[in-house]
């Protein structure tokens, strides 16, 4: 037998023998019964622990919660997609406990303004959107729209009502000077609050002569500060200040 045939024929076998191999030790029994994959692999994934339940198996125990969210904006979302998965906490009827979320950021997931979101998608800009506080302050999650609104004005104007609250108007409700409908807590820049508009506004307290207490400190307010409105040298949030 000439040399080359002797080496090729060894080339042969090896390859032969490496085919067998892969097709018998390598590649799993079940491949391409059902087409190009392991069949065992359906009986794999049909073994592994399930751990999500579906809203279905929520409503059974929380339909309240199921009717609110139906109705609202959120109707599109799965509660799990919020509280995790849930298996666990149906088959033990509550005793696992969920995640309840409630930061900032689990709601930012979804709404943080992105430019590739879909236009029209409700977004926010968190460091503009009143920042700080949780988002279920004032948003309830199961019922996101229109927002719940905050109790009092601090919910928005927190800076403003910090400064007066260590002012010598502290006193003073929002209200004495600024006239809100209710509206302007939901939509406060179509519903807009009154401002003070005439030196005399702070004379009711101020005139001398003015009734109230006699603690109020009075000035000659036709003489007092000129012509000028009194709020362009007193902050009237924090008067004493400079
Ligand atoms: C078999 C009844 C049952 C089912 C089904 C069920 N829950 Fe509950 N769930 C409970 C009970 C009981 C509690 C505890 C009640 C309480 O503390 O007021 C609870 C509490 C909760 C809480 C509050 C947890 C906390 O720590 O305050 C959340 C959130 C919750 N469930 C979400 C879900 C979600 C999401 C599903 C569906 C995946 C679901 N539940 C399905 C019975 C159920
Ligand atoms: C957008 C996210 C979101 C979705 C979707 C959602 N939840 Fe919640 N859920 C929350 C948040 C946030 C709280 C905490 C509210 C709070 O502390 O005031 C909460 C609280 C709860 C509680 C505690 C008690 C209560 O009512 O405050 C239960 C029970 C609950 N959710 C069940 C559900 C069920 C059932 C569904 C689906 C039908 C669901 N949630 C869908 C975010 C969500
Ligand atoms: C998984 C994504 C997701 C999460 C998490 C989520 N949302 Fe939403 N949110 C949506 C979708 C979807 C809509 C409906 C958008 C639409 O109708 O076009 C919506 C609508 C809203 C709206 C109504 C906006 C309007 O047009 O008036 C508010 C408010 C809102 N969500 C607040 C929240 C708050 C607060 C949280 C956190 C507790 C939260 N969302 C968490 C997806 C999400
Ligand atoms: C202090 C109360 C308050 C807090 C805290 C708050 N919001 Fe709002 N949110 C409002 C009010 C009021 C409106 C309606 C007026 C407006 O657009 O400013 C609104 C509107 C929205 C809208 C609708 C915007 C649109 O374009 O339709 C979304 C979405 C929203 N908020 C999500 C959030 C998220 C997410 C958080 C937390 C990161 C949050 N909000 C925190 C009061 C609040
Ligand atoms: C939900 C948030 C929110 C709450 C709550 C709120 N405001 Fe406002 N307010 C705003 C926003 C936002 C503006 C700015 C509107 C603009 O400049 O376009 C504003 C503007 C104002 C202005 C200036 C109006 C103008 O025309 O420049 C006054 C005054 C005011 N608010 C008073 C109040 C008082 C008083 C309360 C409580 C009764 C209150 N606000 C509660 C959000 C709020
Ligand atoms: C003593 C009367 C008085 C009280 C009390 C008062 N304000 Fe004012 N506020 C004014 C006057 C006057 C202006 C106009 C100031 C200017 O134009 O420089 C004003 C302006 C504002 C503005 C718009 C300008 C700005 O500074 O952003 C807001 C918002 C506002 N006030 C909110 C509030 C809130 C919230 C409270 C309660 C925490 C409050 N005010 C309490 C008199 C008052
Ligand atoms: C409802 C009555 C009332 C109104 C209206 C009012 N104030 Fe006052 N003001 C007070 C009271 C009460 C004090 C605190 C007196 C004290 O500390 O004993 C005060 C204190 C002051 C002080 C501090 C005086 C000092 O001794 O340092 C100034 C300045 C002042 N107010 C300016 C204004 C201006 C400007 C306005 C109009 C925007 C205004 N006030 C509207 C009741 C009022
Ligand atoms: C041109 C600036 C200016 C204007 C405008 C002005 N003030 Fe003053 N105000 C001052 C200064 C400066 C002081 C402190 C010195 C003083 O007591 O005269 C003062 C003091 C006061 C005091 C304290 C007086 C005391 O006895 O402690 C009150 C109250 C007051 N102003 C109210 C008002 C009212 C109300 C108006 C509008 C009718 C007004 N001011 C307009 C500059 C001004």
């Amino acid at each position: 037998m000439p040399d080359q045939v002797k080496r090729l024929s060894v080339i042969f076998i090896l390859v032969i023998s490496a085919l067998v191999i892969v097709r018998y030790l390598l590649i799993p029994p079940t491949f391409g019964k059902l087409g190009h994959y392991r069949a065992r692999a359906l009986e794999d994934a049909k073994a592994l622990p399930v751990k999500y339940a579906g809203r279905e198996a929520c409503l059974e125990c929380h339909d309240d919660v199921g009717d609110a969210l139906g109705k609202s904006y959120h109707r599109g979302l799965s509660c799990e997609v919020c509280h995790g998965p849930g298996a666990k906490h149906v088959k033990s009827e509550g005793d696992v406990e969920l995640v309840v979320p409630g930061k900032r950021k689990d709601c930012l997931r979804c709404h943080q303004f992105l430019s590739s979101r879909p236009t029209g998608f409700p977004q926010v800009d968190p460091l503009q959107h009143n920042p700080v506080k949780p988002c279920i302050t004032c948003h309830d999650p199961h019922e996101p729209g229109p927002p719940r609104a905050p109790a009092d004005c601090s919910g928005c104007h927190t800076t403003i009502a910090k400064i007066k609250g260590v002012s010598r108007h502290v006193s003073l409700k929002c209200e004495t000077c600024h006239t809100t409908k209710a509206q302007h807590k939901l939509d406060p820049r179509k519903f807009r609050a009154s401002i003070p508009a005439e030196r005399e506004f702070c004379g009711k307290c101020h005139a001398k002569k003015a009734k109230g207490s006699s603690d109020i400190p009075q000035v000659d307010i036709r003489l007092h500060g000129g012509r000028y409105l009194c709020w362009e040298c007193h902050n009237p949030h924090n008067p004493q200040g400079e």
